[in-house]
């Protein structure tokens, strides 16, 4: 099935759809059936990871639209993400298999290492979020360097076809590069109109990393949101712009991510809402309104983790 999907290149010649679609917060009774509708509304790209807990019901909906003959394997992209327990080298191999039998695929075509935090290293059974005896989260040894050169195996036996970071800094970055054989493609960071990123995208786009922006409309139902917290979606300012465009507020968030050259995985388990979010291809946003936007940054980061910024590797210390 023909998809109006539009592909951005990676350093290593991979092609990738630019939009993609969000899977954190989907719970698996909700996520089969936004997976499927988002497969035939035309997305081909699906942003995973283990510790959202439903790539196994992600992996249903990717098989069922493959048997239907909606999709082929190789017409899908799919992105898992290892997470923080487990970035002892010896062990990511095991990890990215749990991921591939739950997604009920051969091999992925983005892998990242999700934070550079390294948890308490545990086990797949063990519990994700290792907490001592008051709740606070234990740091692990790992160190992020050690664990990239364990992604790169990974590609060389051809589980997975590129390799990429999420929530890195530039120093974290840098790091990587110095060991690197294998670069990263991709830095997945929060994205927004109130974090947009401006000098770690510059930072990237100078070493020929892609930016792909996480909570592009700002996650309105992250766990931890409170009623009074400003919410992009409903910002004034854009609502104004959206009506200039005869657009959502999503639509317009997702566009401006486009237009910046880069990749969007905005999330939604709502038919009408991951129908519109995709039907962004018929207009453009002038540079005027670009800019405009690029106003509205104001260091409004949702993902702080701060509850975790006692750790060694705590990327947003670092000025960017
Ligand atoms: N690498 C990382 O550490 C990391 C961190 C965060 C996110 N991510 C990835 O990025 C994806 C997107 O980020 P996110 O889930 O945090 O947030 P998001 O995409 O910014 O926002 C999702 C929220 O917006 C709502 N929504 C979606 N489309 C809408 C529309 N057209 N109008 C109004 N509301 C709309 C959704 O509601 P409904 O679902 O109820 O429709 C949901 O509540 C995640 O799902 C995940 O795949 C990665």
């Amino acid at each position: 099935m023909a998809s109006k999907n539009q592909f951005i290149t990676f350093n290593n010649g991979q092609k990738y759809p630019i939009l993609g679609f969000g899977t954190w917060k989907s719970k698996p009774g909700e996520v089969v059936e936004a997976v499927k509708a988002a497969i035939d509304i035309g997305y081909r790209h699906i942003d995973c990871a283990m510790v959202y807990e439903n790539e196994n019901e992600v992996g249903t909906a990717i098989k069922q639209k493959i048997d239907e003959g909606v999709v082929k394997r190789e017409d899908l992209f799919i992105t898992s993400k290892l997470w923080n327990t487990f970035h002892q080298p010896d062990y990511v191999e095991t990890v990215i298999k749990k991921t591939l039998s739950d997604l009920k695929i051969e091999y992925l075509d983005l892998y990242l290492i999700h934070w550079p935090m390294a948890f308490k290293e545990g086990k797949l059974e063990d519990e994700w979020f290792p907490k001592d005896a008051n709740g606070v989260t234990l740091e692990g040894n790992g160190s992020y360097v050690e664990t990239w050169k364990a992604m790169e195996k990974l590609v060389q036996k051809g589980l997975v076809k590129s390799i990429g970071v999420s929530n890195f800094s530039k120093k974290q970055i840098e790091d990587i590069l110095n060991v690197a054989t294998i670069k990263p493609v991709v830095n997945q960071i929060e994205c927004h109109p109130y974090l947009n990123q401006k000098k770690l995208k510059e930072f990237c786009e100078q070493k020929n990393i892609l930016i792909t922006a996480y909570s592009p409309l700002g996650s309105p139902d992250r766990p931890w949101a409170k009623p009074e917290d400003p919410s992009l979606l409903d910002d004034p300012k854009i609502i104004a712009i959206a009506k200039k465009y005869n657009k959502t507020s999503a639509q317009i968030l997702i566009k401006y991510q486009l237009q910046r050259g880069n990749i969007v995985i905005p999330k939604s388990v709502t038919k009408s809402r991951i129908e519109s979010n995709f039907d962004v291809w018929d207009f453009a946003l002038e540079q005027g309104d670009i800019d405009v936007i690029d106003t509205f940054d104001c260091n409004g980061r949702v993902l702080h983790l701060n509850w975790n910024n006692h750790f060694k590797d705590y990327p947003f210390h670092d000025e960017y």
